[in-house]
């Protein structure tokens, strides 16, 4: 299986032209697979949980179902993060998981970050793995990393890649990837995002250099800190 990490820089609010530059990253690329970052579609830092509802999506929202086809009309599996609207109300910090047989799963962050408290419920998805080409795939969002048992409960799930969508702010995740795949056995794709975002006085540097590493803890690809 051939696997596509995207960095991408998102604008903070701009989901037509988010979606349009991940679209067109997936388009442009040859894989059977793509892994992009978090909340990819909106940015991150949300002020609050009044203006997180502006930009949260169904997980049947067009914008949605077209980042999902940019691959999946191509025969290829997509994760993504967004930020999704569910229920009465409810907010969650999501990933989509789709295949081209039509299979879309979400699964909805379990470990908040910080201020992602003040906006999000937690997730109440659990964790899931769903084969593709051979190859069993479960999904972790961003701070999941720092609980061993997120990456350790997915392989006991049958994983055997584990396809990570974050927007990491600290740079330890690239180094303590080498940890989770080894320990765990399994394939590590850590997509992440890169810029700056500045909102209310708060300043956010993403740290790109998002890693693809083997079973063995061996480094794969490693992409640059500050480059889509
Ligand atoms: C994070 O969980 N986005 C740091």
């Amino acid at each position: 299986m051939r696997v596509a990490l995207v960095q991408s820089r998102p604008v903070f609010g701009e989901l037509d032209l988010n979606l349009d530059s991940l679209v067109g990253a997936v388009s442009s690329a040859e894989a059977d697979f793509f892994v992009l970052p978090e909340l990819c579609l909106s940015g991150y830092d949300f002020d609050n949980r009044s203006e997180c509802s502006r930009y949260a999506l169904g997980a049947e929202d067009p914008r949605v179902l077209e980042l999902s086809r940019a691959a999946t009309d191509k025969g290829a599996g997509i994760a993504f993060g967004f930020a999704e609207a569910a229920g009465q109300g409810g907010l969650f910090n999501s990933a989509m998981l789709a295949f081209p047989d039509g299979r879309a799963r979400v699964y909805r962050k379990t470990h908040l970050f910080a201020r992602e408290k003040l906006c999000f419920d937690p997730g109440d998805s659990g964790s899931f793995v769903e084969e593709f080409l051979g190859t069993r795939i479960g999904v972790a969002i961003c701070f999941d990393w720092i609980f061993p048992e997120s990456f350790r409960t997915l392989a006991i799930r049958g994983a055997d890649l584990v396809a990570h969508c974050s927007n990491l702010v600290m740079p330890y995740c690239q180094r303590a990837d080498f940890a989770r795949s080894i320990e765990n056995r399994v394939y590590v794709f850590t997509a992440n995002r890169i810029g700056t975002e500045e909102r209310s006085g708060r300043r956010l540097e993403f740290t790109g250099e998002s890693v693809a590493l083997a079973p063995d803890g061996s480094y794969l690809l490693r992409l640059p800190v500050d480059r889509e």
